[in-house]
């Protein structure tokens, strides 16, 4: 009998909502942080005590010195990066080795799945995913092919897998005549990661995680990317490689759906993307330029200018549907403290057509807004739901309405202590 509990965090429209805060406010509540999806293309941004970190392979509840994290089956993994990352974190003083378990089953992403990243974008031409160059389609791809790399692969005859492996794709790579590259430094680096990796337990992530669960412990599922990026329910092929959504928590993990309690939906109080594909809400003008600038949407990962946009409620809607969310989080509200008014897309329109429910297709669609006043004061100073303005009480019950599904938390600021609880977890 499990008597422990999973609940999960997810981005439910493009990724960068900021689940690197929230994750890091939720993880004194959890005894294990677990990532289940995606790799080195998400950039997990936590700021607290004056101290800026970004996390991309590392699950957010690091810095909780008594909490367990895990890098799940789901996952893909980049070890020079990784080397990177954890050795900041272990400059900074915090004790990883202990307390970091990778699982055995997450795919390796190998310089040359990087080049194959770059060659593939290459040959799309107009039609470019736009993505982190970080090797992550290349990698499940590989998954899918079986013919993939795992981390458990380290501990037997590696070095003869991988130089197979990356004979492989530098056929690949001729075949498509994209021979301009030099990994050299890279995979030097790389094989000093797979050496740094093998001082970390590597272990069957899903019998640990399910015997926490019989223990009685509870286990946050830390997303990466949004709902939007998901490979089944995204808006593909403009999309990440996996299961971003709450379904991919449990084949990332190894657990069964009965566990999970909590589905946490976070979403900006606007919206943005980054990379190409179609975004109806993307504002070309100084509105959109405007939220760029006080929201500082410029990419974690590659540092390229995210495009933004209001509100998106067709599209919330859908990820509330697809991850059965049960509360929702809504960051930077304070962004939208200076506009007079704010909109809402409430429908797209298509051909003449009104569409409420998320098309096939999204390209070609244009958003119908429906416009809201503003608050026009200062949220970041706010501690509690009482000091808010009216027109921002009325902005957060409109999209309650609208969503059907309450939001519990509200993000002020950058800063952990900016975050107001309505109803306590
Ligand atoms: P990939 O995951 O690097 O293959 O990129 C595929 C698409 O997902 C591109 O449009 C990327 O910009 C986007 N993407 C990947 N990871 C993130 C993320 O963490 N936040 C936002 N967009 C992302």
């Amino acid at each position: 009998m499990k008597k422990g509990r999973v609940d999960a965090l997810l981005g439910i429209v493009f990724g960068d909502e900021g689940k690197g805060k929230v994750v890091d406010v939720f993880t004194p509540r959890y005894d294990v942080v677990a990532r289940f999806a995606g790799g080195p293309n998400a950039g997990h941004t936590i700021i607290f005590e004056g101290k800026k970190f970004v996390l991309r392979s590392i699950p957010s509840g690091i810095f909780a010195e008594d909490k367990i994290n895990i890098i799940g089956n789901g996952c893909v993994i980049a070890p020079d990066l990784f080397m990177a990352e954890a050795k900041e974190l272990e400059n900074a003083g915090y004790d990883l080795k202990s307390r970091l378990h990778i699982s055995k089953r997450a795919h390796l992403i190998l310089p040359t799945h990087r080049v194959l990243d770059r060659a593939y974008e290459a040959a799309k031409g107009k039609n470019k995913v736009g993505t982190t160059g970080k090797g992550i389609g290349p990698t499940y791809s590989e998954k899918a092919s079986r013919t993939g790399l795992r981390v458990g692969d380290i501990l037997e005859n590696f070095m003869e897998k991988y130089n197979a492996l990356k004979a492989r794709h530098e056929q690949i790579l001729r075949d498509l005549n994209f021979t301009e590259y030099d990994i050299t430094e890279e995979e030097k680096a790389w094989l000093e990661g797979i050496e740094y990796m093998s001082t970390f337990p590597l272990t069957d992530t899903e019998v640990e995680i399910n015997k926490y669960l019989r223990e009685g412990k509870s286990i946050l599922a830390e997303g990466a990317q949004g709902t939007m990026l998901d490979i089944d329910h995204g808006t593909y092929p403009f999309v990440s490689s996996s299961n971003t959504t709450s379904g991919g928590v449990c084949t990332g993990l190894g657990i069964g759906p009965n566990v999970i309690k909590e589905v946490y939906g976070i979403f900006k109080a606007y919206s943005t993307r980054v990379g190409a594909g179609p975004f109806p809400v993307e504002l070309f003008d100084e509105t959109g330029n405007t939220l760029r600038r006080i929201g500082n949407e410029y990419g974690a990962v590659t540092g390229r200018d995210r495009r933004c946009g209001w509100v998106d409620l067709v599209a919330l809607k859908y990820a509330i549907m697809i991850n059965g969310v049960t509360q929702l989080i809504m960051m930077k509200s304070d962004v939208l403290d200076t506009f007079d008014t704010i909109k809402a897309c409430v429908a797209y329109k298509k051909n003449g057509e009104i569409l409420e429910d998320m098309p096939f297709e999204t390209e070609g669609c244009e958003a119908v807004y429906k416009e809201i006043p503003g608050w026009k004061c200062d949220l970041t100073k706010m501690t509690s739901e009482e000091e808010f303005p009216q027109a921002f009480k009325d902005y957060i019950k409109f999209l309650e309405d609208e969503l059907e599904t309450p939001i519990t938390i509200l993000s002020v600021g950058p800063d952990r202590a900016q975050t107001i609880e309505r109803i306590k977890a």
